[in-house]
């Protein structure tokens, strides 16, 4: 479909008159403070037509939306949103990763629940001014950032089911630090197949506000056992025997790392992009990264199907090396263990490490890339 075009030119800033005070970043929780604007791109079009796109763009101080209580994002859950975030690097400078990757998700997400789909580059422009104007709330320690919320909602007022008439872009920004109140520690999950997060030929692979809601009564059990998270299992019957698939953790991409049983050989392992996944920015660096730099020395590198059978048997055998998550908010998270049949699969992390030697490489090397220490990668976007 043809993007519907923003014009960055027309942008409107409008300063907030009340600064906030910043919090030291060794006390910010999660999520929980923003930074003084939004950026607010109203769309009005009953056709989305080249003529009735978006409208010019405003930023404006942080502040509530005000809502019809008919508007059909409030009843259908028309939402999708993205996550991604502004770094400091040692010089200052302000600094976006793969920021098109998300633009390129959050159209495929919006296009799937009829939402207007938008120019990535001309948004990107519009949050390179934002993180400009804001840039105080970035903070500069090495695993502190300012997290990027860019959210679509369907604005009409209607309780009709159908395609909303208008819509809203908007973006809000977090300065976070870990994402775990734990810090950066190695979690536990706990593998889940009494809920399901996904299925074939449903939404998955989208980044949708449902996806997550639905995930929560889970999660809470998951954490009245000790687990920070559920791992999503996906079962299926395969030549007559049932197998459970890994398949995510939600707030994350799962990576495992197992040596062949006949041949030693170490590979790194995550669940293909069948639709039930989230197309992770950060899982596709990892599996980049490890094409690069960890086949020369000798690792297999795949994204393919493997359940935990598997896993439970490399874990018995010695051969589970390291398991960890990635996403844009937990950056790499090394995984201790997985809750399993009321049974507790151990990770191979030894119990005085936080990570192991893969995961924390990965660390390394993707933090590099985003603090802009490995000089003019380009994933690396200095504004
Ligand atoms: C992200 O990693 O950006 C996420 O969206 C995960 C979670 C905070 C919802």
């Amino acid at each position: 479909p043809k993007l519907q075009q923003i014009d960055p030119s027309l942008l409107t800033i409008t300063k907030t008159t009340t600064p906030k005070e910043l919090i030291p970043h060794d006390k910010l929780i999660f999520g929980r403070h923003f930074s003084d604007h939004m950026q607010v791109l109203p769309g009005l079009s009953l056709e989305w037509t080249s003529t009735h796109g978006w409208l010019a763009p405003n930023i404006t101080p942080y502040q509530n939306l005000s809502l019809d209580p008919a508007t059909c994002v409030l009843h259908y859950a028309f939402e999708a949103f993205e996550g991604m975030k502004a770094y400091k690097d040692k010089s200052g400078n302000v600094r976006l990763f793969r920021p098109d990757k998300n633009m390129a998700r959050l159209n495929k997400s919006v296009a799937r629940i009829a939402l207007p789909t938008f120019d990535g580059p001309s948004f990107i422009e519009l949050i390179k001014q934002f993180c400009q104007l804001d840039s105080r709330f970035i903070p500069s320690a090495r695993g502190y950032s300012l997290y990027l919320r860019p959210n679509m909602i369907g604005t009409q007022r209607t309780l009709g089911v159908g395609p909303p008439g208008s819509a809203l872009l908007y973006l809000i920004a977090s300065p976070v630090g870990p994402y775990y109140p734990t810090g950066f520690k190695a979690i536990s999950l706990e593998a889940t197949t009494y809920a399901v997060r996904a299925w074939p030929g449903g939404v998955g692979a989208s980044k949708l506000g449902a996806n997550y809601a639905p995930c929560i009564v889970p999660q809470m059990q998951a954490a009245a056992r000790g687990f920070q998270q559920n791992l999503w299992l996906f079962e299926e019957v395969v030549d007559g025997r049932k197998e459970e698939y890994v398949t995510e953790v939600g707030t994350m991409n799962l990576f495992a790392c197992i040596r062949d049983k006949k041949t030693g050989q170490p590979e790194l392992v995550t669940a293909p992009l069948d639709g039930t996944i989230l197309e992770g920015v950060v899982r596709d660096s990892i599996l980049s990264l490890a094409r690069e730099r960890l086949v020369p020395e000798g690792w297999k590198v795949n994204e393919r199907r493997f359940h935990m059978r598997e896993v439970c048997e490399a874990a018995e055998e010695g051969r589970l090396m390291e398991v960890f998550g990635s996403g844009t908010a937990a950056v790499v998270s090394p995984v201790r263990s997985i809750g399993y049949n009321g049974g507790l699969i151990s990770c191979g992390l030894p119990e005085d490490k936080e990570a192991g030697p893969v995961t924390q490489r990965m660390k390394d090397w993707i933090e590099g890339i985003q603090y802009g220490e490995e000089e003019g990668h380009p994933w690396s976007w200095k504004i």
